[in-house]
């Protein structure tokens, strides 16, 4: 048994060297270098950042009334919420490696993104509240994803960064037409 063993740990050890060796001589990551200095990729994953905290908190507060809400207009909010919040889902995966083809490691949590959003922190709602209050709560919301989304884009501007620029493009465009579509039932 014991020679059985003293055999079977040879090649073990022999492996783990090579894989060592191979380690030593293969290369290190480079630095980034696409064109945009260092400084300014910072700022815009800043921003990112920042638009990522605004843009999770709208989604959370968006599935939240999915899930909640109540009366006579149930079913439609019910259905417009779902479509929101699943488009919203997709974009938050965008805009966060966005920020890893920036260098920039994305926030993920949720200290992070109640550090970073411009939306203020309300109750839930789930008590029977008004469908008014949750459709009125969205339109605030949208707006403030919007005049991040514009900072972004001011940012991404001065470094010419076009994919960021398309990204909060695209973002802007989608958030006005849900303030729209919201504030629609309002009024
Ligand atoms: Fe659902």
């Amino acid at each position: 048994m014991a020679k059985t063993k003293s055999v079977a740990k040879a090649p073990a050890a022999k492996q783990k060297t090579a894989r060592q060796k191979l380690a030593a001589a293969a290369p290190s990551a480079p630095g980034i270098d696409i064109g945009i200095k260092v400084g300014e990729r910072k700022k815009i994953a800043e921003g990112l950042s920042r638009f990522q905290a605004d843009a999770f908190t709208l989604y959370l507060k968006t599935h939240n009334f999915h899930w909640n809400v109540t009366g006579s207009m149930f079913n439609s909010l019910h259905t417009m919420f779902e479509t929101q919040y699943t488009e919203q889902w997709a974009a938050l995966d965008d805009v966060a490696e966005r920020i890893r083809a920036l260098g920039f490691n994305a926030p993920g949590s949720y200290r992070e993104f109640a550090a970073l959003t411009s939306i203020p922190e309300e109750a839930g709602l789930t008590d029977s509240a008004d469908w008014r209050e949750m459709v009125r709560q969205l339109v605030v919301a949208n707006e403030a994803v919007c005049r991040t989304a514009r900072q972004v884009l001011d940012v991404a501007d001065d470094a010419d960064d076009a994919p960021t620029e398309d990204l909060m493009t695209q973002r802007l465009q989608t958030h006005e037409k849900y303030a729209w579509m919201l504030r629609s039932l309002l009024q």
